[in-house]
């Protein structure tokens, strides 16, 4: 293994060079020489459009690439380069170096298991537990993402609980092996803004609780402000900024920046639903 300068010894991601295609085409590149790190305790912010490139990125360093992309470049994760990871060794890091967190609950629940017997499944993925020892792993999971009477709520059924509720059990789950790395592909996107704040709040708390890196996407940049040490800005895959939050928000050096500041929308459309 290479020495690594004491500069990269916290460095927890290492992205260089990376682009996927889906095909042949310069058209076919939808992350073009994307390059950036992320260190323990810091979470990056990635922002963009739509069609930006943003879950690709992120599905990219999963392991989760639709079959017929192609990914090149480098992904480097602790010592290991992610993009030359077996399918088995990369299901061996999901879930237990890397928790992810998406945006819709739903369609990541399984609807005819109880929430409970889910974590504690995410758990006994990767640990040697008994049924007793996760459920106790799990219990505990739900009491740190704030969920009240989580012995009773361990044996409920995704549907019983509210979507904000809901994306706190994802977020136990992404949790429960005490994961490094957390990738967080829109995760509040689905809910109205005032669960949406619990929901950052709740992040950064377990963030600054754990010390865990945190990727967190989104095309909302003042969800960004909320969370993110650092930004980057995608657009048709490319880097267009990148920077500490302040330095982006404060004095942003590129034009498509500036734009999508100032198309931010107010957020006060929300409406009160105390989930
Ligand atoms: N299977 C596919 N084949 C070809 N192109 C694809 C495929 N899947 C996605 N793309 C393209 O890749 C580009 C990047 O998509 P990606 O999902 O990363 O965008 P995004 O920034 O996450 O957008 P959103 O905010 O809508 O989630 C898009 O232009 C999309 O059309
Ligand atoms: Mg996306």
């Amino acid at each position: 293994m290479n020495a690594v300068s004491t500069a990269e010894a916290d460095e927890l991601l290492c992205v260089t060079g990376l682009s996927v295609a889906f095909g042949p085409e310069p058209t076919d590149v939808v992350v073009d020489d994307l390059s950036f790190s992320l260190r323990a305790g810091r979470t990056l912010g990635v922002v963009g459009e739509s069609g930006s490139g943003k879950s690709m990125t992120s599905l990219a360093i999963m392991g989760l690439l639709p079959p017929e992309a192609i990914a090149s470049g480098s992904i480097r994760f602790g010592d290991q380069e992610l993009l030359q990871q077996s399918d088995r060794q990369l299901r061996a890091i999901r879930g237990d170096r890397i928790g992810m967190i998406f945006q819709d609950p739903l369609s990541s629940l399984n609807p005819y298991y109880t929430v409970g017997f889910q974590i504690a499944e995410a758990y006994r993925a990767h640990r040697q537990a008994t049924s007793a020892q996760a459920k106790k792993v799990a219990v505990e999971a739900m009491e740190r993402v704030s969920i009240r009477e989580p012995q009773r709520r361990f044996d409920h059924y995704p549907h019983q609980f509210s979507g904000g509720m809901r994306q706190r059990i994802m977020i136990a789950m992404a949790l429960v092996c005490e994961p490094d790395l957390i990738i967080a592909d829109e995760p509040t996107t689905a809910l109205d803004v005032t669960v949406q704040a619990q929901i950052l709040r709740l992040l950064t708390d377990l963030q600054r609780d754990t010390g865990v890196g945190m990727l967190f996407i989104t095309h909302d940049l003042a969800v960004v402000s909320e969370v993110a040490h650092d930004v980057l800005v995608l657009r048709d895959g490319r880097q267009m900024e990148a920077g500490t939050a302040e330095q982006v928000f404060s004095q942003p050096r590129d034009a498509y920046t500036r734009h999508l500041l100032d198309a931010t929308p107010r957020i006060d459309e929300a409406e009160e639903d105390g989930s």
